[in-house]
């Protein structure tokens, strides 16, 4: 049995006095939970408040991106490296927002796969089909491609300590989850694809399911047999309903 993973993607939100009250109201509402891995993912600028919210707390820290590169002349950018000062351990690659709104092709994703691996840290690569790619019946394709591409840069055990979150795209911030059969579906596919590189990662995998996930239809997509988690967006900003997922996951 995989350990649940429920992590919270705060995206674009929050300001100093947010983060303060959420962590404080997360760190209070999850004392006691054992059984469940737990992680928020705050915009960059916050980290570094985060962690000093979070120095005793059970609940880990990620980032929602970061570049390709490891240092130089890349203005506005931010490198994995400086990421591990900051007790950060898991990293989003390949959200839908970044592919689709920062055009990162299944390339950069896995450049950006293989940058969180090397700085020794956790890589939580996001995967997904758009409505038009689902109504036409290409979501294993797409998300194969998805696979592969990092499968192809980083190797057979590319998915050792790393997560898969599936997203799909129209799920996201529609308030319309996919139902936790469908989930089921594209979560034994994608743990059959990185079965047939390395059985024990497979095996190890968390896959967690992105979009649209709330307090209310958490426990039936946790009900799945490969469905390990939850990538929570807008839920994730109020501490009783992402309490009410973890606990959903207990
Ligand atoms: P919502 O939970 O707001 O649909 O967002 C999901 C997501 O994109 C998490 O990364």
């Amino acid at each position: 049995m995989r350990r649940p993973l429920v992590m919270g993607n705060w995206k674009l939100n929050g300001s100093k006095a947010s983060v303060e009250k959420l962590l404080a109201e997360l760190n209070a509402a999850t004392q006691g939970i054992n059984t469940v891995d737990i992680a928020v993912c705050p915009p960059a600028l916050y980290i570094g408040q985060a962690e000093q919210l979070l120095a005793n707390s059970a609940i880990a820290l990620g980032a929602q991106n970061i570049d390709v590169n490891r240092q130089g002349a890349f203005t506005g950018e931010l490198a994995a490296d400086m990421l591990t000062e900051f007790s950060v351990k898991y990293v989003l690659v390949g959200h839908s927002e970044r592919r689709a709104m920062h055009h990162e092709n299944d390339d950069v994703v896995a450049r950006k796969f293989e940058a969180v691996k090397e700085a020794g840290l956790v890589p939580v690569l996001c995967v997904g089909e758009t409505q038009t790619e689902r109504h036409n019946g290409e979501t294993k394709d797409v998300i194969g491609h998805q696979l592969h591409a990092v499968i192809k840069r980083c190797g057979r055990n590319s998915f050792d300590n790393a997560v898969v979150a599936y997203e799909p795209v129209w799920a996201i911030g529609s308030g319309q989850a996919a139902s936790p059969v469908d989930a089921q579906k594209v979560h034994e596919f994608i743990r059959a694809q990185v079965a047939a590189q390395s059985k024990d990662s497979a095996a190890a995998l968390p896959i967690l399911y992105g979009g649209s996930v709330k307090a209310a239809n958490a426990k039936a997509l946790f009900s799945m047999d490969d469905v390990d988690g939850a990538l929570v967006g807008g839920a994730s900003l109020d501490a009783d309903e992402f309490t009410n997922i973890i606990k959903a996951a207990c």
